[in-house]
């Protein structure tokens, strides 16, 4: 076989064969097919597509493109859950602690930032001390010990997408369905869990910003999970808006505390409640109603708070920040963004707002850029909220002043303001089982 071949067979609306597609990948982590190929396929794959049996294909050779994980060693029923990305979306830092301590087991392995997108990661290296990268025995050791654990994917795991992954990130080809299918699905079948649930979000700050587009990926995730024997489940939660009022990774880590204090912004706690009721009910742990109550009461009584402190510690983190988070640094400089004109906002460009935060330090432009930390948005303002000329909309950080003028002017242009107060929208648009 020949990569050229393969890339003008996609690049001219043709269906790869299943060898084709193993070929290609078993040669791209191998290091004999170069970036520039690759990176040719993933554009003519973003144009031209991909039916369901050539996704099915690619997520399964992402899946065997390295070491698949044995978690039996880990006692009790496993889950999982995977956001398709968005902008201040931090619910794993908040469901992961509710569920593990109601008693599954939470044996994740996350993501970094990609494209304008947060990742769990990055966040969680925020906290001083916290290892993404631990030896698989002690993973498994802390899972079955504190309930949880969150690293990073090891090299080991699913290599071929790690190498996709960093690749598309800079050249355009993130919000491409079969691509991030078979990205999503391709690791987390390499991992060994029973259950997965997947946030699939939709709207301007989502890869996918049609809600047609998001169901559709919704439904090819959980059926080729499904086909790989998981139970699967994936909600459709909107994405228009950035999720909470922190956008940055220190910023964001200390809003998941507060909702896990019960002290959260209203749409956070709402879909995080919905996405732990949703684990705990394919878990069978009763009833969604009774799920529902039972991942508030984690909220209320404490112990979904308690068990992130644990996890912390145990992966050799500052807990006790976690218990009292006003110990986070914050950014040397920041700097307040008014309203130029008085109305409602009416909406946002949620895309904008996450480039706006990457401008000040909190995401990456090259695979080399190094994160900072305290980097990031406060809103202070969010769509449905009334504004007169000069009232602040948000507070930007950053350790360098002189990123403030460009993130400001991305932060503006992305926000709608007209006289008449918009409809309220709801959160969660559906459910694909
Ligand atoms: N998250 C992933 O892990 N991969 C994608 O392609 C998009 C979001």
């Amino acid at each position: 076989m020949r990569m050229y071949d393969i890339i003008q067979k996609k690049r001219d609306g043709g269906v790869l064969s299943e060898a084709e597609i193993k070929w290609f990948l078993e040669g791209y982590v191998k290091g004999e097919i170069p970036d520039y190929q690759a990176a040719a396929l993933c554009m003519a794959i973003y144009f031209r597509g991909m039916n369901l049996e050539e996704t099915a294909a690619l997520t399964f050779a992402v899946r065997d493109s390295g070491e698949r994980l044995d978690f039996s060693e880990i006692h009790g029923l496993r889950v999982d859950k995977h956001s398709t990305g968005g902008v201040g979306d931090k619910t794993s830092l908040v469901v992961a602690p509710i569920v593990a301590s109601l008693g599954v087991k939470v044996a994740k392995m996350s993501g970094r930032g990609l494209g304008h997108t947060g990742g769990t990661i990055d966040k969680l290296e925020a906290i001083p001390g916290f290892k993404t990268s631990l030896p698989i025995d002690e993973f498994k050791e802390i899972v079955n010990r504190v309930g949880i654990a969150i690293v990073g994917q090891n090299a080991e795991l699913a290599p071929a997408d790690k190498l996709l992954y960093a690749l598309r990130d800079v050249t355009a080809t993130v919000d491409s369905l079969p691509l991030i299918v078979s990205s999503i699905m391709g690791k987390k079948l390499a991992a060994d869990d029973d259950c997965i649930v997947l946030d699939v979000k939709t709207g301007s700050g989502a890869f996918m910003k049609t809600e047609e587009k998001s169901r559709e990926l919704a439904q090819w995730m959980v059926e080729i999970g499904k086909r790989a024997g998981k139970r699967m489940r994936a909600l459709i939660t909107d994405m228009d808006t950035p999720l909470g009022y922190a956008i940055g990774n220190s910023l964001e880590v200390i809003e998941s505390i507060q909702t896990l204090k019960g002290q959260g912004p209203q749409d956070l706690t709402e879909i995080c409640i919905a996405l732990a009721a949703n684990i705990l009910n394919l878990a069978e742990k009763g009833t969604y109603a009774e799920c529902e109550q039972m991942a508030k009461d984690a909220i209320a009584n404490g112990t979904a708070l308690q068990c992130f402190a644990d996890m912390v510690t145990a992966q050799g983190g500052k807990g006790d920040w976690i218990l009292h988070p006003e110990q986070f640094p914050t950014a040397k400089y920041s700097y307040t963004v008014r309203a130029k004109e008085s109305g409602y906002i009416t909406g946002v460009d949620a895309e904008g707002y996450g480039v706006a935060s990457l401008l000040l330090g909190a995401g990456r432009n090259t695979k080399e850029d190094v994160i900072d930390p305290a980097a990031g948005i406060y809103l202070m303002a969010k769509t449905g909220d009334y504004v007169e000329v000069g009232t602040p909309i948000a507070t930007l950080y950053s350790e360098r002043e002189n990123t403030f003028a460009q993130s400001e002017a991305r932060l503006l242009q992305a926000t709608r303001i007209a006289k008449t107060a918009p409809e309220k929208k709801p959160l969660i648009l559906g459910v694909v089982e």
